[in-house]
């Protein structure tokens, strides 16, 4: 029988890219968002709800109606937004995700999955992270998903519920935020197919962690699928890529040899990226859950110009 997935943040980047892959396996998606429809092209068994992740009762009506297996919880305040509006940044990062718990448990979902991120660590930090470093993050996003970490972990030991978390690297997409300062090397790729021209604001040997947004989806259901006695923790870490602005500069040369790569550093943009870990220990991952990711920086580059040209958004 088909499983039913429940999606909040339905209307985002991850979300929407995320229902071709549950569509090859027929499955039957609710997107969930405050958004007015999806940001991008979904496909499959989909139907879209508005809501507040504010407001339980209008998530109640949705369990009620839709009665998930799996729930995924994209939804949320990402970094930049946290800072600038911390009030409605807790009430939808935390109260939202507690309101949501409650219902998972309630209503007996199956599964639980929650994108943490690199941003729940702090700095400086080893390398590689080691998968029990101390998260103390020191931006409000960063907080609340370190939070929702023990969240689920208290909802898995003393409800049962089978909550299941992957620490995010940034997402090379094609969906990526054009403000965001994390979204470089996507926009590095999009804007030298778009206009043949790519500015830095990073140094050439800046290389915090990635992951291609393929890789991700892909982990994303692999760590859903897997049996309750294969997993070891609840909060697992993910190693993709980390090349080095220069590395992504020259892969896109190669195959765009008219596309100018320039390097203007920002210091404040550099600091905070670099910053950033650059590589995880994800022994845990591989072993517990088969993470094996497929694209390196040659595969992905072929991979995402050829997506680009085409046009598709994926
Ligand atoms: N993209 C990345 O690089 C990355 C990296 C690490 C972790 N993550 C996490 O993955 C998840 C999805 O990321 P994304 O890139 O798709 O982000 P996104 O911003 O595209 O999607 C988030 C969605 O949440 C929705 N939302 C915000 N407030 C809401 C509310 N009150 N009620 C209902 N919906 C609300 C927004 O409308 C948006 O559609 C997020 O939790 C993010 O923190 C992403």
């Amino acid at each position: 029988m088909s499983q039913r997935y429940l999606i909040t943040g339905g209307a985002g980047n991850l979300a929407c890219q995320l229902t071709r892959l549950l569509a090859e396996r027929k499955a039957e998606v609710l997107l969930w968002d405050i958004a007015d429809r999806p940001q991008g092209p979904i496909v499959g068994n989909c139907s879209y709800v508005q809501g507040d992740l504010r407001s339980l009762d209008s998530l109640r009506t949705s369990f009620r109606r839709f009665s998930p297996d799996v729930i995924i919880h994209f939804a949320s305040l990402l970094s930049g937004s946290s800072e600038e509006r911390r009030t409605l940044a807790w009430e939808v990062n935390m109260d939202g995700v507690f309101g949501l718990l409650e219902l998972a448990v309630e209503f007996g979902v199956q599964r639980f999955f929650f994108p943490s991120s690199v941003a729940s660590f702090g700095s400086p930090l080893p390398t590689p992270v080691p998968e029990d470093f101390p998260q103390w993050p020191t931006g409000l996003y960063g907080v609340t998903k370190v939070a929702t970490e023990r969240l689920g972990y208290y909802y898995y030991q003393k409800h049962g519920l089978d909550f299941r978390c992957l620490r995010v690297p940034i997402v090379v997409s094609s969906a990526a935020h054009t403000g965001a300062t994390s979204s470089y090397a996507s926009l590095a790729f999009m804007e030298a197919c778009r206009k043949r021209e790519f500015t830095f604001r990073v140094r050439q040997q800046t290389r915090p962690a990635l992951v291609y947004v393929e890789d991700l989806l892909r982990g994303i259901l692999k760590l859903l699928d897997a049996s309750e006695e294969s997993l070891t923790r609840r909060s697992y870490n993910l190693q993709a890529l980390s090349p080095t602005s220069a590395e992504i500069a020259e892969a896109i040369v190669d195959r765009i040899p008219e596309a100018k790569m320039r390097f203007d550093p920002d210091p404040e943009i550099t600091s905070l990226i670099d910053s950033w870990p650059t590589e995880f220990v994800d022994i845990s991952s591989r072993q517990d859950w088969g993470w094996d990711p497929s694209f390196d920086l040659p595969a992905m580059a072929d991979h995402f110009i050829a997506a680009l040209q085409s046009r598709q958004k994926f």
